[in-house]
């Protein structure tokens, strides 16, 4: 049994394999959050303290006792109304306008399995092997009529709790909600630092410690999408933690819209860490009978350093969002026709990248942005999903029908919910697009978005992808949305607080149905690169593109940042042409593929046919490599050894759950002159154990391994990259 409550003190105890949570409805009905950390046995009501603060704490009508406010004591549901001044996870307003509401517990359900979301993304359960329960806790307030339904669930052997929570309209009035957030952890007391991710277009997920002071650190997105420049991913930790010592807690957003994660030093000391929608245009009317869910969060807690916060995430991403057949399954080593041509191919171009490709073990290539209606340039034709047979010399069948033929899979790009203004489908529908009447929309990279809220946009959409994906043997699509949503009106919503919201409800419902329709084709996402790069879409698609920026030393600091929340298996990474498009930098090629091979979905995005015949061969050993290795990339426990911020060596470790293998790859970011060894110092090996150590036999005992760790060749060059792979010795 992972969930208990306890009658006589109303205590409900969640328990996974290393952790405790724990939450009391206490007499006056308030629920109250008492514990979250160490698996533990008893009941730990003692942490909290009740004193008069001074009487400048609001305290409950009912309740009449200065000793009680709801403004000092650690909450499990937040709301306004109650005399909590902090920022809270709801609140609502009735039919008069007036703010505020009382939720009081009502009772509570135990469940087997994990809750699923209607319309949402969610950690998923296979009963049977998972242990799964799920939890839901009624809080009411009778004047509203107003019902929440708090839910839990409880992953006991990944060590994750997720949160959730239906709002649901039960009384006679409309009700706003003009805030829904889903999961909130208070800390009576304690030291904090906040690890956050921001970022730009091609400049993702960097990483940002500071320490927690007085007074709200707060990230989020209003931009329509997770986006590129924060990550809905957040870190507490003991100000003195590191990736292998003391507590962590982490908190990643089930969502793909807009977010905000805010942790905040409070008045008495105490913090609190929360996170879920975004109020940014967001106002939501509930007529009575209606109900809105507010997305799940996954929370998971370590006491053994950050990285076992991480490695929970990608564990429960890896085998409990991500869904489908390409979850457990190699990705196909691919090339990419963008960085190779732009828009400027042929059907006669892409078939000579795939002949070129297939000789040196390259699977699968992706015709990406170009191939459809007019599209010569980003500036026409979204929205209009019908081949240029012209453009290609034949029909799609054709020219996939010849990239088979040498033994290579095919894959194309499409941007759905967009369109252009120069295309048929924005001539005949013009008001599908999300603009405000009168005013000119806002433009990005001279697209507008399609309102996905409307079941007439996504039908078409729907039809039309179909009639292409049926058109030929397409076993990959790489799913694109460049820009945000600026301009939030629908002329079909009958409330604009509701469209931001409504439109991601659309968007997951496209896509339930095509990946249903359709469960044999890889579906990678990709927003202006990494700009969508969160657990929502991963529900859907196994792997993101993780950056625009193919750099291999800005990729370090990205995927770094990335592996904070997300598993390698989700990150797309491709060795690019040098001097690098972005940043104009040479890196050897050797460096270029280590670098990618940290993700678990590897590939090329350059012109081989431009390359020398020694890069060729190099490609062709580093495919091999990347086929031995792959399986432990994708599916092991991942260690930063070190920071590519602020070490001279920036190193990454994959180990399998069994211990047997792991590699460890190296880049070295700044040389001195003359002489100075660089230690890497691996982790996660059988204490006690050998390993051996492929490519040169040396065998290392593992516990010096872990100690002192091994040093890379001196001479090692500045952007040089050095991999091992190690073996354990089972004699
Ligand atoms: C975005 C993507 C790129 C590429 C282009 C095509 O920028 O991130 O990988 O697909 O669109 O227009």
């Amino acid at each position: 049994m992972s969930i208990s409550f306890d009658d006589s003190t109303r205590v409900f105890t969640l328990s996974t394999r290393s952790t405790t949570y724990q939450m009391q409805a206490d007499p006056y009905g308030f629920l109250l959050h008492l514990y979250y950390g160490a698996r533990t046995d008893g009941y730990m009501a003692y942490l909290v303290t009740y004193a008069d603060r001074s009487g400048m704490c609001g305290c409950p009508y009912d309740v009449h006792d200065r000793t009680y406010s709801l403004d000092v004591l650690p909450q499990e549901f937040p709301f306004q109304g109650a005399g909590d001044m902090r920022s809270p996870l709801l609140s609502v307003r009735d039919a008069s306008g007036a703010f505020g509401c009382d939720l009081r517990y009502v009772g509570y359900e135990i469940r087997p399995g994990k809750y699923g979301l209607p319309g949402l993304p969610a950690v998923y359960s296979d009963d049977e092997a998972d242990g799964a329960e799920t939890l839901v806790v009624r809080l009411r307030d009778a004047r509203l009529g107003l019902m929440v339904e708090l839910l839990y669930g409880v992953m006991p052997e990944l060590d994750v709790i997720t949160r959730a929570a239906r709002i649901k309209n039960e009384g006679a009035g409309r009700i706003t909600i003009d805030r829904a957030q889903s999961a909130c952890l208070d800390f009576v007391h304690g030291e904090f630092d906040v690890i956050s991710f921001y970022g730009r277009h091609a400049m993702e997920r960097m990483p940002d410690r500071h320490p927690v002071g007085h007074g709200s650190f707060s990230v989020g997105s209003r931009r329509g999408m997770s986006s590129n420049q924060y990550s809905p991913v957040l870190v507490l930790c003991d100000h003195t933690a590191t990736e292998s010592t003391g507590r962590a807690w982490g908190m990643n957003f089930v969502y793909s819209g807009g977010f905000e994660a805010q942790v905040t030093g409070e008045q008495f000391d105490q913090t609190r860490f929360q996170m879920g929608l975004s109020d940014d245009r967001f106002s939501y009317p509930l007529e009575p009978g209606e109900e809105l869910v507010a997305p799940e969060v996954i929370m998971t807690y370590s006491d053994a350093g950050i990285e076992r916060v991480s490695q929970n995430f990608h564990r429960c991403i890896r085998t409990r969002v991500c869904r489908g057949m390409w979850r457990d399954t190699p990705r196909p080593v691919l090339i990419n026709s963008w960085e190779a041509f732009y828009f400027d191919f042929t059907g006669e171009s892409l078939v000579k990248l795939a002949e070129k490709a297939s000789k040196l073990g390259i699977e699968m290539l992706v015709m990406d942005d170009g191939w459809f209606s007019t599209r010569r340039d980003d500036l026409r034709a979204l929205g209009d999903w019908t081949v240029n047979e012209g453009k290609l010399g034949g029909t799609l069948a054709e020219l996939v029908e010849r990239v088979n033929a040498l033994g290579v899979k095919f894959g194309l790009w499409v941007e759905p919910e967009m369109v252009s203004e120069d295309s048929e489908l924005y001539r005949e529908h013009p008001d599908w697009v999300l603009a405000v009447p009168g005013k000119g929309p806002v433009l990005g990279r001279d697209q507008l978005v399609l309102d996905l809220s409307r079941p007439e946009v996504r039908e078409n959409l729907f039809a039309q992808l179909c009639a292409v994906f049926d058109q030929a043997n397409i076993e990959y699509v790489k799913w694109d949305y460049n820009r945000s949503i600026v301009d939030t009106y629908s002329r079909a919503s009958n409330d604009q607080g509701k469209v931001l919201y409504d439109y991601m409800l659309g968007l997951y419902d496209l896509l339930d149905r095509l990946v249903a329709r359709y469960p044999k084709i890889l579906f990678e996402g990709c927003s202006a690169g990494g700009g969508r790069f969160d657990a929502g879409m991963l529900y859907y698609m196994p792997q993101i593109w993780t950056s625009d920026n193919t750099d291999a030393i800005n990729r370090l600091t990205i995927q770094y940042g990335t592996s904070f929340g997300f598993p390698a298996s989700a990150m797309g990474a491709h060795v690019s042409a040098c001097p690098n498009e972005i940043n104009g930098r040479d890196v050897p090629i050797s460096t270029r593929g280590i670098a990618a091979m940290q993700g678990g979905a590897f590939g090329y995005e350059l012109d081989l046919l431009e390359l020398p015949e020694r890069a060729c061969e190099h490609i062709r050993e580093q495919v091999r490599r990347y086929h031995e290795i792959e399986s432990i990339v994708r599916e092991g426990l991942f260690f930063r050894l070190s920071s590519p911020k602020q070490d001279p060596v920036c190193a990454w470790e994959y180990v399998t759950e069994d211990g047997l293998r792991a590699v460890v790859s190296a880049v070295r970011l700044e040389v001195e002159g003359y002489g100075v060894a660089s230690y890497v110092v691996p982790r996660g090996l059988t204490p006690g154990a050998r390993y051996r150590e492929l490519d040169s036999g040396v065998v290392y005992p593992a516990d010096a391994l872990m100690d002192m760790g091994f040093p890379l060749p001196v001479t090692l060059e500045a952007n040089a990259a050095v991999m091992y792979r190690f073996e354990r010795m089972d004699d």
